[in-house]
């Protein structure tokens, strides 16, 4: 949420935010800025996107080899040029761009009303630069310990890039709560919320630890906590390249990313199942394995999609593994008092690894001697750093900011981890396990026979393209795929959709049938299959429009449907990583014929850091 990037060295800053910022956009695209700093400080912001910064700066003063840019999700203040970042500090000492909330800006803003500070913007960010500003002055120390003094009278989350006008050559960079990675070249450093600006110039980088202040100079870095105790940086190598962040022939990175599906589902069972696919290995979970085993409830927390996938995991694990399972989301269970116990096994899943609630959620349960799993896509973020445990979802770096193949890695995961539980608590029989694995191997390519369906699936798009409602209904593992089906197509085609257990339709949302509405009824040959042919029975009773998912060569649900999509035969156990597919695709489509911003839906933001 926020992207912010920064250099310092000898290139012209200018084109390596401007780029960078495009990459970073996904994070945040109500407005975007940049300073640039070259004797004195050239500030270009406006509310928009990072083309219209360009048009802006276009003709402008764009010279100077430091300097730092932001594209901004608002929280405080509308998207508008004032509240755009960077934000200059009253008399004009401090530039700043922040990632995060601050909780006590209120407070601070009046404490600093008082002393005489007037205020251009409504952001927490323009407090921040004001007090910085404000003990730099007061107390003249240098600009690294106002920064550090005043981020102890911070609440909040922050990652942030300060600059100080009376020390041209330095970006001061901290954390706390927001990711923030830093980049070395030769003489030169980058500073970024993800490391997609940075790949191109360095596959060298480090992430700042919580609380960790970073002073930058073309030629070092020292790194400290806020108490000022030194910190030795440890650069790692970085496996992302720049082909990962490219769409390719593909007009949009959602559409890129539905596409890699078979390849992404490979990558993440790659190296974990026996050649003979007799067995799981998930080496990330082995220091845990004892604690696992004897675990006697199964806690998920998750946000959004990876919310989805949690109750997939749910079926699955109560399922093969034998065990209980709560799945929660993870903004109400931080503020709850959920009772946890030692035996407990809390499994934190994310896509970004950074998202606020769900790492608050760990922290809270870190004080109750739970073990953490996390099911994490990038490698090296908070909450894989934060977990006791985990398995990587190796979906690669997912952009598009409606999720798609991180979903269906993190299912992957989660069936790979409850036939692995099953196995281990000895609840599953080796012939079923195997079998199993059989039908999870197989999913890739059944996949890749869905996608060649996409032409027929764009024109039931065109049938239902204006419409203003939908429903998606589901049984057992599909229920969670409505949900994920309807959260698709609210997020990038703006129509409201709603999913349901199928046979709690006639609990209310029948009431909305009418011939005017599309019931898209998720109808796999599994146990709950004859369930489901009467719960579409008594949708088109009511005359509404059914568009069935449906397995290959199923001729009862052809004759109820208004349209059927097939999706290859398959054990139950994997269907959700099938059915999905093709409600990507058609609210993919939907929302292209309708002209949203496929990868960039209004008010979201892929990687959520405020709460
Ligand atoms: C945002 C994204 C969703 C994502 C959710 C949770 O809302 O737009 O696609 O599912 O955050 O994110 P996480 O990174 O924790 O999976």
């Amino acid at each position: 949420m926020c992207g912010i990037v920064a250099y310092v060295g000898d290139r012209t800053a200018y084109p390596i935010l401007i780029k960078g910022l495009q990459r970073l956009e996904y994070r945040g695209y109500d407005s975007a800025g940049i300073a640039l700093l070259n004797g004195q400080t050239n500030v270009y912001k406006c509310k928009g996107k990072v083309k219209d910064l360009q048009a802006l700066s276009k003709d402008k003063e764009i010279s100077g080899t430091v300097g730092m840019g932001h594209t901004r999700w608002a929280t405080h203040g509308e998207p508008s040029d004032h509240n755009a970042h960077p934000h200059r500090s009253m008399n004009g000492k401090f530039f700043v761009v922040h990632n995060g909330i601050i909780e006590n800006y209120t407070h601070l803003k009046k404490e600093l009303s008082n002393r005489g500070y007037k205020f251009q913007s409504e952001t927490d960010t323009e407090v921040l630069a004001n007090l910085i500003e404000n003990i730099y002055l007061e107390k003249s120390v240098s600009a690294e310990l106002a920064v550090r003094l005043a981020l102890t009278k911070v609440v909040g989350a922050y990652g942030l890039v300060i600059s100080c006008e009376d020390e041209p050559g330095m970006l001061i960079a901290a954390r706390k709560g927001s990711p923030l990675v830093v980049g070395v070249g030769e003489h030169e450093y980058f500073l970024a919320s993800d490391a997609t600006p940075i790949v191109e110039y360095t596959d060298q980088v480090m992430y700042l630890n919580d609380e960790e202040v970073a002073v930058i100079t073309r030629d070092g870095l020292d790194l400290k906590n806020l108490e000022n105790d030194s910190k030795t940086p440890d650069f790692k190598k970085i496996t992302l390249s720049i082909d990962h962040i490219d769409k390719g022939d593909y007009e949009h990175f959602m559409l890129k990313e539905i596409h890699e599906q078979p390849m992404s589902i490979r990558d993440t069972f790659r190296g974990r199942v026996a050649m003979d696919e007799s067995k799981i290995f998930l080496g990330g979970v082995l220091d845990v394995m004892p604690q696992l085993i004897k675990a006697k409830r199964i806690i998920i927390v998750a946000c959004g999609t990876s919310w989805h996938a949690g109750l997939v995991g749910e079926y699955l694990f109560e399922k093969y593994g034998r065990i209980p399972v709560e799945v929660e989301y993870a903004s109400e269970f931080r503020y709850r008092d959920p009772i946890i116990q030692e035996d407990d096994l809390v499994i934190a899943i994310s896509q970004s690894g950074e998202t606020a609630d769900t790492l608050a959620a760990i922290r809270k349960v870190r004080e109750t001697g739970a073990t953490i799993l996390g099911i994490c896509n990038v490698a090296g973020s908070s909450i894989a750093r934060e977990t006791d445990a985990g398995v990587y979802t190796h979906a690669g770096i997912e952009i598009g900011v409606a999720s798609t193949k991180a979903f269906t890695s993190q299912i992957t995961v989660l069936t790979m981890m409850a036939l692995l539980l099953g196995s281990k608590r000895q609840v599953l029989p080796a012939s079923e396990y195997k079998e199993l694995i059989h039908e999870l191997i197989q999913v890739p390519s059944k996949i890749e026979e869905i996608l060649k369906q996409e032409s027929e699936i764009e024109k039931i798009a065109a049938v239902y393209k204006d419409v203003t409602n939908a429903l998606y209904m589901g049984r057992g593992l599909l229920f969670p795929v409505a949900l994920e089906g309807a959260l698709k197509l609210k997020e990038i085609s703006y129509i409201h959709a709603e999913g349901y257990p199928a046979a709690e339709m006639k609990h209310g949302p029948i009431a909305l049938i009418d011939e005017n509405m599309p019931v898209f009824a998720l109808a796999a040959n599994d146990q709950s299959y004859e369930k489901m042919v009467s719960n579409i029975q008594e949708v088109k009773a009511r005359k509404g429009k059914v568009i069935a998912i449906a397995t290959k060569g199923d001729k009862g649900i052809r004759k109820m449907a208004d349209h059927v999509i097939e999706i290859p035969e398959c054990h139950e156990a994997v269907s959700p990583l099938l059915a999905v597919v093709p409600l990507q695709i058609l609210s993919y489509h939907i929302a292209v014929m309708r002209g949203c911003n496929v990868d960039q839906p209004r008010n979201l933001a892929k990687s959520v850091t405020v709460e």
